[in-house]
């Protein structure tokens, strides 16, 4: 199954020149999918052409279409399509409207015409998912940034969607905030089953999750694969190389230079364990021969 599919889409805002040319682009269910690529690549326009906002809410003139879980997004109105997309935008403080915690997580449903009874145990379910248990009382305004970042992913998961898309979500958080965010959609994806995808310049704390990456330049898509593929082809097409985090810049390089042949690590702390071992096992070489 596959739970967006873009076909040929390309798409000029109503006041000036196409900013996305002739995109194909499958994300499977299920996937993990990262979208990185320089400022102004394209990446905001693909998901709110996910989200169907694009062209339905901006206008302007597209060709080709983006189908969500099968059916086109000109075919269906943002409301129906928010329920099974739920898009977090890069300036989500703009997505908070309610006073307290509770109220945001519900207003959605609130809309929805949800029963009061039922909501009440959806907004528990939904915080508690993202780590705000016990502060439904507390006022949104006082939250820590990284809490009101993970208070919008509630927002948008109460209403239980198949796909979650984010742009950029990691933006305002700090390093501890991100890899917090990032279990979490990681979770979300493992044990729940949602697609997720994420746009993202700084790879290093989401490349555990990931399962496909893609590459956009200047309303292109220039990479689209498996994430350790797509990153050695970063490296070797010099393809937005900047954003490569810098161990794995070392592993291709070792494995050119040195000759040694290093298993694709997800993570910093399994790269640090492998290097240790060969380091270790050089040595004892060395000891050796001498
Ligand atoms: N509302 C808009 N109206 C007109 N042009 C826009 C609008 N939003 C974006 N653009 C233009 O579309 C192109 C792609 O912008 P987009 O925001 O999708 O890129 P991005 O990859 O998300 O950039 P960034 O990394 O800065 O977030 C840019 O040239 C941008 O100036
Ligand atoms: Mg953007």
């Amino acid at each position: 199954m596959t739970a967006i599919v873009f076909d040929k889409f390309s798409y000029a805002y109503s006041t000036g020149d196409p900013v996305l040319h002739s995109i194909d682009l499958t994300v499977p269910t299920g996937s993990f999918t990262v979208v990185t690529g320089p400022e102004g690549s394209g990446k905001t326009t693909l998901c709110l052409a996910i989200a169907g906002a694009v062209p339905q809410y901006f206008g302007g003139r597209m060709a080709g279409n983006v189908t969500v879980g099968g059916v086109k997004t000109t075919a269906i109105n943002m409301a129906d399509l928010a329920r099974q997309v739920g898009t977090v935008l890069a300036d989500y403080e703009s997505q908070l409207v309610a006073l307290t915690v509770a109220e945001e997580v519900a207003f959605g449903l609130e809309n929805r015409g949800v029963p009061r009874l039922e909501i009440a145990g959806r907004v528990q379910q939904a915080l508690a998912m993202v780590g705000l248990s016990g502060k439904e009382d507390n006022e949104v305004a006082g939250l820590s940034g990284g809490q009101r970042q993970r208070l919008a992913v509630a927002s948008i998961l109460v209403t239980d969607p198949d796909i979650i898309v984010l742009d950029e979500p990691a933006s305002a958080l700090d390093p501890e905030g991100t890899l917090e965010l990032y279990r979490l959609l990681g979770e979300l994806n493992k044990d729940h089953g949602k697609t997720i995808v994420v746009v993202e310049h700084h790879l290093t704390s989401i490349l555990p999750y990931a399962t496909q990456l893609v590459v956009m330049d200047n309303g292109r898509i220039v990479l689209d694969g498996p994430v350790m593929q797509i990153l050695t082809a970063m490296v070797n097409c010099q393809l937005y190389a900047e954003a490569v985090p810098a161990l794995w810049k070392l592993k291709f390089a070792l494995e050119k230079v040195v000759k040694v042949s290093l298993s694709d690590w997800t993570s910093p702390g399994e790269a640090v364990i492998e290097l240790k071992k060969l380091l270790a096992s050089r040595k004892k070489g060395v000891a050796k021969s001498a």
